[in-house]
């Protein structure tokens, strides 16, 4: 299990006021009464979060109670989805990343993401990692040392320093995940969402994926989606329980956050039922 932060004390109190949001240590981003609707829909409703900084924060629940919905606000990637809408604040560095005159260019660049299903460009792996300081304009004294270091903090250089010229389409799922990781990097975020970056790798790519996570959070905030939850337990300082509430007269499910705590008292402690329903397998 991550190194949990000694808060029993503030977990205690948080039991009482509902939420831990506020005793994150050295937060980086809040999310604050955020609801998130595709149209008249609300996926997600009145979640109150922080992400302290070089931690990594999981959120688990089951299928379709908006974890990638309330992720790809976090970086702004819903604005590219039709009807999709944010209500409520997220603070990044204490400013609100849809506030009047933020360009959600920069905002995408310093919080990147990783997907679920590797996606590089069709492109060699060498141009896969200079094609965003590229595209952004950033300002690169030598392309091919952002290169090598980029794939070496993503724990990849070793496996393709002799082939970067081929094309990334030629690497193992695992490879091209981390290929993705290495491209995130490659613009110098911040912060790195991750939703469900190992649900198509097999066990060895995803024990070095999780491997791979504990090395950048010393320089990186990490959040991540998983509907694994050893991957959780194995990976994350803190984790959020979310579930779908049924609403009584229209029958709609909508995202709620339930839970919020360090992983050790999440999985140990649970102060919700419905948390414990859920990680003793009883639901979900
Ligand atoms: N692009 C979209 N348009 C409309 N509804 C969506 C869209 N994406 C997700 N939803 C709905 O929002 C809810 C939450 O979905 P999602 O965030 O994908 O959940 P999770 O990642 O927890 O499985 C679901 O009811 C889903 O059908
Ligand atoms: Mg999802």
């Amino acid at each position: 299990m991550a190194t949990a932060h000694d808060d029993a004390p503030m977990h205690l109190q948080a039991a009482r006021n509902g939420s831990v949001a506020d005793h994150v240590a050295r937060p980086i981003m809040r999310v604050e009464n955020v609801d998130v609707y595709y149209g008249d829909f609300r996926a997600v409703t009145d979640v109150n979060l922080a992400f302290g900084l070089n931690e990594i924060t999981a959120l688990i629940g089951p299928s379709g109670c908006g974890k990638s919905t309330l992720l790809r606000s976090l970086n702004r990637m819903n604005d590219l989805i039709e009807g999709a809408r944010v209500e409520g604040e997220i603070l990044f560095h204490g400013e609100n990343i849809y506030g009047k005159g933020v360009d959600p260019i920069e905002v995408r660049r310093r919080i990147g993401m990783v997907f679920q299903k590797p996606n590089p460009f069709p492109k060699s792996i060498y141009d896969n990692i200079a094609y965003g300081p590229r595209v952004t304009g950033m300002k690169v004294e030598s392309m091919d040392d952002l290169v090598e270091e980029s794939l070496t903090r993503a724990a990849l250089w070793d496996e393709v320093k002799d082939k970067l010229k081929q094309s990334a389409i030629g690497l193992s799922g695992g490879q091209q995940q981390r290929l993705c990781i290495a491209r995130a990097i490659s613009v110098r975020p911040d912060v790195i969402l991750m939703d469900e970056p190992c649900a198509s790798l097999d066990p060895i790519a995803t024990m070095r994926i999780e491997d791979l996570m504990q090395e950048l959070r010393k320089q990186y905030t990490i959040v991540i989606v998983t509907h694994n939850m050893q991957q959780a337990a194995r990976v994350a300082d803190r984790t959020a329980f979310f579930t779908a509430q049924v609403s009584e007269g229209s029958g709609a499910r909508t995202g709620v956050l339930v839970e919020y705590g360090t992983t050790t008292q999440i999985f140990e402690d649970p102060t919700d039922q419905r948390t414990e329903d859920y990680i003793s397998g009883r639901f979900g």
